[in-house]
């Protein structure tokens, strides 16, 4: 059962398949998750889990290399895969906005940042020069840039690395998107900007009734800010439950191993550089056994012939895995 009737956005067995002249990668492979409207949800996983992919296919943002081989993705029951041209650029321009890792690949080094703004609104929501202006400064007053007028003729290299980083939050607001897509916003920022960052989305969250997707390697971030929280593997889904649920009852091996690489208050700074043992999947082929067996403590004969199904383990909650940490043996399904 859903918890709305209508989610904003419902993806089903989305696949993504590059070809590359050393063969197929299955970047993602049978996704399937939703976002209700309001939502805030964080994508956890290690580099090249298929996070970005996801979010790109979704988007129909890829590379000609790229070919989504399955899925449904509907957005607001629309089908976005179906939509003509027009009908997907005012899908990307004004009801999904976009924040990727480093905005000087995102945004333009030749305008400054009031036409890059006053741009997307004049172009999508049909606003006046004047208007534009006007809601352009309002805009960079929303994300915490003080003198928004001032700054507005400023280019994007004269903005610090954390108030560029507010820039493209600006731009992605611009046109009241339902949607935020924050693909590794704070990653290369220094600790103290990215956490007056996540206090920024904390507030807009508060002040703005739209879903957020956050993409993020740190699942300690994610603990901070998302209601539910999906964990990516080898371009699969592999667990996905409400935030508090997950953190106290993960289930699948791999989100409790990246648990344990957490560190605890306590712990000195050195300690803090664990990572998870055994290296990611490889994707040349679509996965028929679990991805993660050569890396789980806990594996066994099923593991390598059956890739697992996802499991219902509590409200709201699935994980695909075999094995029950409740009994420490197979699940019995
Ligand atoms: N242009 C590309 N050509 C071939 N493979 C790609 C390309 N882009 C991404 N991939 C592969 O897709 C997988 C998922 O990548 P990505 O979604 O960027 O990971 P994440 O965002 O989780 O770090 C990776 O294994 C990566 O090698
Ligand atoms: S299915 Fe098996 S190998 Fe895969 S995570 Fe679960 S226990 Fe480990
Ligand atoms: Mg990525």
């Amino acid at each position: 059962m859903r918890d709305t009737p209508q989610p904003l956005l419902d993806v089903t067995a989305l696949k993504t398949v590059f070809h590359t002249r050393s063969g197929d990668v299955h970047a993602v492979n049978e996704v399937s998750f939703d976002i209700a409207p309001g939502e805030l949800v964080g994508v956890v996983g290690e580099s090249g889990s298929g996070k970005s992919v996801t979010m790109m296919s979704l988007m129909g943002l890829l590379p000609k290399s790229a070919e989504i081989s399955g899925g449904e993705v509907l957005f607001q029951g629309r089908n976005v895969r179906g939509m003509d041209r027009n009908d997907l650029l005012a899908f990307r321009g004004r009801d999904v906005g976009v924040v990727f890792q480093d905005p000087m690949t995102s945004l333009n080094p030749v305008f400054n940042v009031g036409y890059q703004i006053t741009d997307r609104l004049r172009k999508y929501m049909g606003l006046s020069r004047a208007d534009a202006r006007k809601r352009a400064a309002e805009l960079l007053a929303l994300v915490g840039i003080p003198d928004p007028e001032q700054r507005l003729r400023d280019y994007p290299h004269q903005f610090s690395g954390g108030m560029r980083q507010r820039v493209m939050i600006a731009i992605a607001l611009a046109c009241d998107p339902k949607l935020l897509i924050a693909d590794e916003p704070t990653t290369a920022l220094d600790v103290t900007i990215q956490a007056q960052i996540l206090e920024l989305v904390r507030e807009l969250r508060q002040k703005l009734d739209m879903g957020i997707i956050w993409i993020t390697h740190d699942l300690g971030v994610v603990a901070g800010i998302a209601d539910r929280v999906l964990v990516m593997y080898g371009g699969q889904i592999v667990e996905q439950g409400p935030v508090a649920e997950l953190f106290a009852n993960p289930q699948h091996p791999y989100t409790r191993a990246l648990l344990e690489t957490l560190p605890s208050v306590t712990e000195e700074r050195s300690e803090r550089l664990r990572t998870i043992e055994g290296q990611p999947p490889s994707l040349n082929a679509a996965p028929s056994s679990c991805s993660f067996a050569p890396r789980c403590r806990h594996a066994f004969d099923r593991c390598l012939r059956e890739n697992p199904t996802r499991i219902d383990v509590g409200p709201r909650h699935d994980a695909a895995c075999w094995w029950d940490p409740a009994t420490g043996g197979p699940r019995n399904v």
